[in-house]
């Protein structure tokens, strides 16, 4: 088998005393989405904000594509092809859509104009809002606008926090399509939720997180089908 994507092995992370990672390794293939889940406070964010290199790791090793990223710079990880949409979609409110989308595409050189147009194609609302203040978008155009803005870097690899968070279910939905699509379209994903219903309908492989260590790992239908995941995050009852 080719190498993964990006791998992490015993990582270990936290905040002064606090430690929020207890030693995670997992693995991510080129074109796969997988999909963490935990929840709140398991340690999901801070996964990603390792690998994003926004924390730096108390121990352990982060490797994209088979590159030791592990002390590097956000900056240089974002140079790489790795884009975080955080958590809380923080757009830029009193900038335009289209001002918040040309921010997601600093790193480019060239192609701008291609790699917009793919996004409004994907995000026909924000083509409608292109001059409207981010501020004043719904909470579900936020979160395409947040994702596009990603998409602007093209990356190799994204980092979705949790984008199903406060949406009504119609959007959920939609924004869990427009994963697919993007997944469909070549890239790789990693998407953190609480939702995970919805997160295990969508990727193909899962990890279960709780209080910063994995649990369960597998792929995503036969996760969906655990006992203990049913129990403990899709709302089924004890027999
Ligand atoms: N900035 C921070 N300072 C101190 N502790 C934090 C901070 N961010 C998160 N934590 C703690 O780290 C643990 C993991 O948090 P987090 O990664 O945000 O969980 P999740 O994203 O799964 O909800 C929790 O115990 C949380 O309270
Ligand atoms: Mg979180």
């Amino acid at each position: 088998m080719s190498a993964p994507l990006l791998a992490i092995e015993g990582l270990e992370a936290g905040y002064g005393a606090i430690a929020a990672l207890r030693g995670i390794s997992l693995e991510v293939r080129a074109g796969e989405i997988v999909t963490l889940i935990g929840s709140n406070g398991a340690g999901k964010s801070t996964l990603l904000r390792a690998v994003s290199g926004l924390l730096r790791p108390a121990a352990g090793r982060i490797v994209f594509d088979g590159e030791d990223v592990t002390a590097w710079p956000p900056e240089k990880i974002v140079a790489r092809g790795v884009c975080q949409v955080p958590e809380g979609r923080r757009i830029f409110s009193n900038l335009s859509v289209l001002e918040n989308l040309r921010m997601g595409a600093f790193t480019r050189r060239s192609g701008e104009a291609a790699a917009l147009e793919r996004v409004l194609g994907l995000f026909p609302r924000l083509r409608e809002r292109l001059g409207q203040a981010g501020g004043t978008l719904s909470g579900g155009e936020q979160q395409m606008l947040a994702i596009g803005r990603a998409l602007m870097a093209e990356p190799r690899l994204l980092l979705l926090d949790e984008p199903s968070l406060g949406l009504a279910p119609l959007l959920v939905a939609q924004i869990f399509e427009i994963v697919r699509t993007i997944n469909a379209s070549g890239t790789t994903v990693v998407l953190v939720e609480q939702n995970a219903q919805q997160a295990l309908r969508v990727a193909h492989r899962a990890y279960v997180i709780e209080t910063g260590s994995l649990t369960l790992e597998g792929p995503a239908s036969v996760l969906a089908a655990d006992p203990r995941v049913r129990r403990a995050y899709l709302g089924e009852e004890d027999e």
